[in-house]
């Protein structure tokens, strides 16, 4: 069968309900207080005056501003070491179902900061919708992956950077001025979270739990095969739960996975040490510094003016989606090893061309800026072809039931603090050093290809059985 024809629409409701949410509170709240920035700097300090009668300077509003955006990342480490647990209590669906909660508790505090005059409130929801997205990029991918037939696990997989992708480009296009990013509407900004928390609720609920979560950890055969003919809209299942079942009876007759055994076992730590460096891979290529700078790169190095760089960074968001859509198409053909060698090959070589025209844009102001800002879109069709979306699902893959959450509760922290690392320290390095910034990114993604080269397994087409045998 031709792997479009194995998308049903059961599968297809499943996939929506588990992504839509997840990937679009991750996306929204990276980019949310993004554009609008200036706003919610001067509401922080007006609301210092008001409440300590005294105003910050920039270097105290800095450092506040640093800690509103940066916590994000620390509540999602926090989450993304929780996850294993929370999908070995609850299920992946059940997780991701009950993390609504927490992204409804974190916008209804952001939302009233600005009524009750409290920053404290804004950090706490900043911190709480880290938690949160935490929880989500673990549980997510891992629902996706154990729900979708094996010649469909890249492009289902895929689906939760495609939304992430989604999000932040609305996000970026609500937080204009002259939307919902000023001074009066800004607030409005934290309802949106609370409508699609809502809708995925109500999809999740009428949604299956993941069947090797029911056969594994429940110990409910019969419950799982329900679940596997709804999601297969087929009574045929026999073949893939017999899969399910034998995986299940090889774990059950080994002693439990501990933390210790990730790292001393040979057949688990060389697939963990893959998982965390593909996780680090995506964050230190500088996605976010060219993703989240953009508008002020566009600016600064690339010499553009008014509206221009904020719209240079809307498209740029288009691009982002438009690629992970090609990526989506193409990782089950092509395959996860080949994207990511291409990505983060290219990606080397246009920093170092990034870098040398954002220098020379200085002298040579006609030609070179639209040429920066063709670099700049490359380096996000190159991101987006493997590197945004493939480390989310490959570690789901590298690992069968018994080991998954657990390696998945140590690869989901290491993307967001590598992601924390890189959103503190990029403007102060750009700062001392201008554009070679991107020189480090240059040689971190020439690291990165060569490891991948080396190391990452290409798992396109093959069962769990098959990828996790090769570490025995
Ligand atoms: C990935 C990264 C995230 C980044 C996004 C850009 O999801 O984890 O940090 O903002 O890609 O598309």
């Amino acid at each position: 069968m031709g792997a479009i024809q194995l998308l049903n629409s059961h599968l297809v409701y499943a996939i929506v309900a588990a992504a839509l949410g997840s990937g679009f509170q991750h996306g929204y709240h990276t980019g949310v207080i993004n554009v609008p920035a200036e706003v919610f700097r001067n509401w922080e300090n007006t609301t210092h005056h008001d409440v300590y009668k005294s105003w910050l300077d920039k270097p105290k509003l800095d450092l506040l501003w640093g800690i509103t955006t940066s916590i994000m990342n620390v509540g999602g480490t926090i989450g993304g070491v929780l996850s294993g647990i929370a999908s070995n209590k609850l299920g992946p669906k059940n997780g991701l179902l009950f993390n609504n909660i927490l992204v409804i508790l974190a916008s209804l505090f952001m939302f009233l900061s600005k009524m009750v005059n409290s920053i404290e409130m804004m950090v706490i929801g900043r911190f709480l919708v880290g938690i949160n997205c935490g929880f989500n990029c673990g549980l997510c991918p891992m629902y996706l992956s154990e729900i979708s037939p094996v010649a469909l696990r890249g492009a289902v997989g895929s689906i939760y950077q495609l939304v992430i992708t989604i999000s932040i480009l609305i996000s970026q296009i609500v937080g204009l001025d002259y939307i919902l990013g000023n001074e009066d509407c800004w607030i409005h900004l934290f309802i949106i979270p609370i409508v699609i928390a809502v809708i995925q609720i109500v999809l999740l609920f009428f949604c299956v739990e993941s069947p090797k979560y029911l056969v594994s950890v429940k110990n409910n055969t019969e419950a799982a095969e329900k679940a596997m003919k709804w999601l297969r809209k087929s009574e045929d299942v026999g073949e893939e739960m017999g899969e399910i079942k034998k995986e299940d009876d090889q774990n059950k007759a080994l002693p439990a996975i501990t933390l210790k055994d990730m790292f001393k076992d040979r057949s688990l730590k060389i697939p963990l040490f893959i998982s965390i460096m593909v996780m680090l891979a995506q964050q230190f290529s500088g996605i976010n510094a060219v993703i989240f700078y953009s508008t002020q790169t566009f600016q600064d190095d690339a010499g553009l003016k008014g509206y221009a760089p904020q719209y240079g960074t809307i498209g740029v968001g288009v691009i982002n989606v438009m690629m992970t859509v090609v990526s989506v198409m193409l990782v089950d053909r092509a395959g996860r090893k080949t994207l990511l060698l291409i990505g983060f090959g290219g990606m080397a070589l246009d920093t170092l061309a990034m870098s040398i025209a954002f220098h020379f844009t200085k002298k040579e102001k006609e030609i070179l800026p639209w040429f920066s800002i063709v670099l700049v879109n490359i380096y996000i069709i190159l991101f987006a072809a493997g590197a945004g979306s493939i480390p989310w699902f490959l570690v789901t893959e590298l690992f069968n039931q018994a080991a998954r959450p657990t390696a998945v509760s140590l690869a989901v922290p290491t993307n967001w603090i590598a992601n924390f690392i890189v959103t503190l320290t990029f403007p102060s390095i750009q700062g001392l050093i201008k554009s070679f910034v991107f020189l480090i990114f240059t040689v971190l993604n020439l690291l990165f290809f060569f490891f991948i080269w080396k190391m990452v397994p290409e798992t396109k087409n093959k069962t769990i059985e098959e990828i996790t045998s090769r570490y025995k």
